[in-house]
């Protein structure tokens, strides 16, 4: 179990076959726990504001809930397995912070603690190096009653749980995430109501997103005084890609917001230690950013290591001047409704092209314009976290599933990945989502992105003909031709 290194040879240079990745490239899959674990109420686990939400009439799709899910939590050493014959080097997956410390702070839990205890012995006995995140949006109940993410007593709860975490398993795994996806938590949980809790408070969001910051320095502050030396820190971020809908000045302008609220509101605070003028400004009327005290931005832009990047598509954005209706296609479910405090006067385009089962474009030029950037603005170190798609998945009557869409997008992104390498860009491994088909959230079980097919009725396990590409890239080392 080494740590991250750079993947480029001594000298700096990349391997001269164009489709072969830097050698020691990290390859793995990724999962969340809400999304697969299930046994929702067992090993004296509490509810987390997911389970809350689900349960909640009308929140998920058909009523789906996170009760039982891809059962890992009872096969996760046949999940483990399956990486192995994958021939995946690392798995991303996130611990349920109320299986751990049922009520949110103070004592862990044996049982919560034991089973991932077991999953990590699993993957190291499989040479399968543990990602662990420590927050992929499951905030236990008890934290929500008490004020959620909005109030900042959480951030120092989270700080504490991930110090007993570090404390606990700091010496079998390498690589800790703070947290996954923010904006997620704040925007859709806090402004939109499409995730949990639901409300649609567009300060409470903006609160939520310090609190957030706060929560991951302090985390880290922990965690570098907990782990042993050489291990490693991330935060995962999902940075938007947004294009103007024309060269007009207004779309400019438009697209630029949305840029500010969704990637250099964190971004920003996390390397340059100041939130961006231009987003206090539009999002003045909505709250007045009292919540940051003096000394937070020091906490929140302690160093990290690695920074974790999601991408799945592009979004196009256009000026609204508020005659006829707004477009809306920012692929998050609510439309421009308000995901976006200070946003009125934007809107989300639709785009041509071929679209995934999410309605999300397929554009891998996306992937490569981000990395390019993200190298330019910020030099740090990237690992793609999360990157994969939904697509109406068939079992064929001999038991294969020929996803031929989704090997073709993960091919395309991968494909983008090596060209931003060769232009120079440190980027050290690939998770692909997901390594099961899941609990999309808001979307239930309706939306499969997993390599491998989950039966939910059988919990049977297929692997996809994507899932057998990958194995062949990782084994490889190397993008096949074509
Ligand atoms: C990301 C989430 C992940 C999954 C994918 C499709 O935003 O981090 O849990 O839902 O989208």
């Amino acid at each position: 179990m080494t740590q991250i290194e750079s993947a480029r040879g001594v000298d700096g240079s990349m391997s001269p076959a164009t489709r072969v990745f830097p050698s020691g490239f990290v390859w793995g899959t990724a999962t969340a726990a809400y999304q697969i674990e299930g046994a929702a109420a067992e090993g004296g686990r509490t509810p987390s504001i997911w389970d809350t939400f689900s349960h909640t009439p009308g929140k998920v799709y058909a009523g789906h809930t996170g009760d039982v899910a891809a059962d890992h939590y009872h096969r996760y050493a046949a999940d483990a397995s399956l990486m192995a014959d994958l021939g995946v080097n690392s798995y991303r997956f996130s611990v349920s912070w109320s299986r751990v410390m049922p009520t949110g702070a103070g004592r862990l839990n044996p049982e919560g603690i034991g089973f991932y205890s077991r999953l990590i012995d699993e993957l190291l006995a499989r040479g399968i190096s543990p990602a662990l995140t420590l927050y992929h949006w499951d905030l236990p109940q008890e934290l929500e009653d008490v004020g959620g993410w909005p109030a900042r007593d959480t951030a120092y709860r989270f700080a504490d749980y991930a110090v007993a975490l570090a404390e606990t398993f700091g010496d079998r795994v390498p690589l800790w995430t703070t947290l996954n996806e923010p904006w997620c938590s704040a925007f859709l949980g806090y402004a939109a109501g499409v995730h949990a809790p639901g409300h649609t408070e567009g300060a409470e969001a903006l609160a939520a997103t310090h609190h957030l910051l706060l929560g991951h320095g302090l985390a880290v502050q922990g965690l570098r005084a907990a782990l042993p030396a050489g291990s490693q820190v991330a935060i995962t971020l999902n940075p938007v890609v947004a294009r103007p809908a024309t060269d007009s000045v207004a779309d400019a302008a438009a697209c630029r917001k949305v840029d500010g609220l969704q990637s250099r509101i964190w971004f920003d605070p996390l390397f340059r230690g100041s939130y961006p003028d231009d987003v206090r400004e539009f999002t003045a009327e909505v709250s007045d950013w009292s919540f940051v005290l003096d000394g937070d931005l020091e906490v929140i832009s302690e160093p990290i290591d690695l920074l974790g990047v999601n991408y799945y598509n592009p979004i196009v954005v256009g000026h609204y001047d508020g005659v006829g209706a707004r477009a809306s296609a920012d692929g998050h479910g609510d439309g421009a409704g308000e995901t976006w405090p200070g946003c009125e006067d934007v809107e989300f385009l639709d785009t041509p092209g071929r679209h995934t089962a999410m309605g999300w474009p397929v554009d891998a030029t996306g992937l490569a314009e981000l990395l390019a950037r993200l190298w330019r603005d910020y030099r740090k170190p990237m690992l793609i976290t999360e990157n994969g798609a939904a697509y109406d998945d068939v079992v064929d009557a001999d038991g294969s599933v020929h996803d031929g869409e989704r090997t073709r997008y993960l091919h395309e992104h991968l494909g983008a990945l090596l060209g931003a390498i060769a232009d120079g860009v440190d980027v050290r491994g690939y998770y692909v989502w997901s390594l099961l088909d899941n609990f999309e959230w808001s979307y239930g079980y309706s939306k499969r992105f997993g390599i491998v097919h989950v039966d939910f009725d059988s919990q049977q396990r297929i692997v996809k003909d994507s899932g057998r590409y990958y194995a062949r890239v990782v084994s490889n080392n190397a993008l096949p031709e074509g």
